[in-house]
């Protein structure tokens, strides 16, 4: 597949793309209004502009509507040029035995727009290196892709239910793909792979299941379409404890919806904070800028800190440039965006996740989730207004 970035429709000035936002729950709405934030100061740098549409989903939808995500809502879902998309997930709805979860939404939501891949890079901010819990030295040069496969495997095969066997309860749960599922997903990971370091770990569990051999068997053949991208065939637990034993070796991975899930969440340990880290879900629908998408914060609602103007805004607010990328066909404003969250970090700026890990403060500035957003605002500002002034760009953001 060609790379978004470059493939996106013209936009030309003065457009105005036609958003959803999600704001969720938790602590959503404050990331959100950080995010929103910083994407309305770089339509006002970049010359576009954004018309939101807000829509409820997850706990506060099931308080509004009675159910996390009304069908009209998934409508204009669709209709949108992209999704920007807090957190959902209450813990009110935790009982086990709810029929209605917040949840719920978000699968459904993945699976009626075919998002079937989850792209999830990781790099490591070289300022938050020290306060990551990975040794330092491991660190340099760690620039990896992990696409999740999000439609299909073990989150959505049927039957998934408890029921009553002849030994008492008994649960199952079903890991099922066709080979169209797999390929799409795998040769969207080739694609990325040739437009970065190329090299492809596709990981699996094939010693023991039967859908990672399938899964591998289509990798393999899949493989000869792109003979510049090295391939590796990698173990889930063995890929886990590469990921943090030498996890500048991985360029691109993609592996089944599960155990994307969880290496993702692992890997975001490298970054320092799951609050680092985006993710863009897509599919292969195209709108005229780009491919219809959903931008998220890898993060839930985390509901231990929600209301409190903690949570690290970082994680949405890149996000937001992944969408700008891929959805909005403004791979210039997403840049201007990353190297302003790169020069608030470098000048010192910290939430509360980014200091507990942190040994020393001294010289840092703690701040909350707005803060944090203004933050990145005003360094987005103040390299544009460099920039204009004839000074270079990247020294400005710093
Ligand atoms: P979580 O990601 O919400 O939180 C895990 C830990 O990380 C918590 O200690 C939290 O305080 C911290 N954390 C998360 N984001 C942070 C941020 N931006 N800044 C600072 N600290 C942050 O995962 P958890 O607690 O397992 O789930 C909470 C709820 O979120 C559940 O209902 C879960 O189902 C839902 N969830 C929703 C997701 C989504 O909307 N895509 C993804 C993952 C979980
Ligand atoms: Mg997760």
């Amino acid at each position: 597949m060609t790379d978004p970035a470059t493939a996106a429709g013209g936009v030309s000035a003065g457009t105005v793309f036609n958003l959803v936002v999600v704001p969720g729950d938790g602590i959503g709405p404050e990331v959100i209004a950080a995010g929103r934030r910083v994407l309305e100061g770089a339509g006002r740098i970049f010359g576009f502009g954004f018309e939101w549409r807000e829509v409820l989903i997850g706990g506060v939808a099931i308080d509004a509507y009675g159910a996390p995500m009304r069908d009209s809502d998934m409508a204009v879902c669709r209709d949108a040029d992209a999704i920007f998309f807090g957190a959902i997930g209450d813990p009110r709805f935790n009982d086990p035995k709810a029929t209605v979860r917040p949840e719920q939404a978000l699968l459904g939501l993945r699976r009626g727009l075919e998002l079937y891949a989850n792209l999830r890079p990781v790099s490591v901010q070289p300022v938050l290196r020290a306060s990551s819990p990975v040794r330092e030295s491991l660190l340099e040069g760690v620039d990896m892709m992990i696409v999740r496969e999000l439609t299909g495997g073990l989150y959505f095969g049927k039957p998934s239910e408890q029921r009553q066997g002849p030994a008492g309860r008994e649960v199952v749960d079903t890991l099922a793909y066709t080979e169209g599922e797999i390929r799409r997903v795998v040769e969207l990971a080739f694609g990325l792979a040739r437009g970065r370091r190329r090299k492809l770990t596709s990981v699996d569990k094939a010693n023991v299941l039967s859908s990672s051999r399938l899964w591998r068997t289509i990798v393999d053949e899949v493989a000869p379409e792109y003979p510049e991208v090295e391939v590796e065939h990698r173990l889930v637990d063995s890929c886990a404890m590469m990921l943090v034993q030498r996890p500048a070796a991985f360029d691109v991975i993609v592996t089944e919806n599960l155990f994307g899930d969880i290496l993702s969440d692992e890997a975001s340990v490298l970054a320092g904070s799951l609050g680092m880290l985006p993710s863009a879900s897509i599919g292969a629908r195209r709108t005229a800028y780009g491919l219809h998408g959903l931008y998220e914060p890898i993060h839930g609602s985390a509901p231990d800190i929600a209301g409190r103007d903690v949570a690290n805004p970082l994680a949405t607010i890149l996000s937001g440039a992944l969408m700008l990328r891929w959805s909005l066909g403004r791979p210039d404003a997403a840049e201007a965006i990353e190297r302003a969250v790169a020069a608030v970090l470098a000048d010192g700026h910290r939430t509360p996740d980014l200091l507990a890990t942190t040994g020393d403060a001294t010289g840092l500035k703690p701040v909350g989730t707005q803060a944090m957003g203004d933050a990145v605002l005003a360094a987005l500002v103040a390299s544009a207004s460099a920039g204009a002034a004839g000074r270079p760009t990247a020294g400005a953001a710093r």
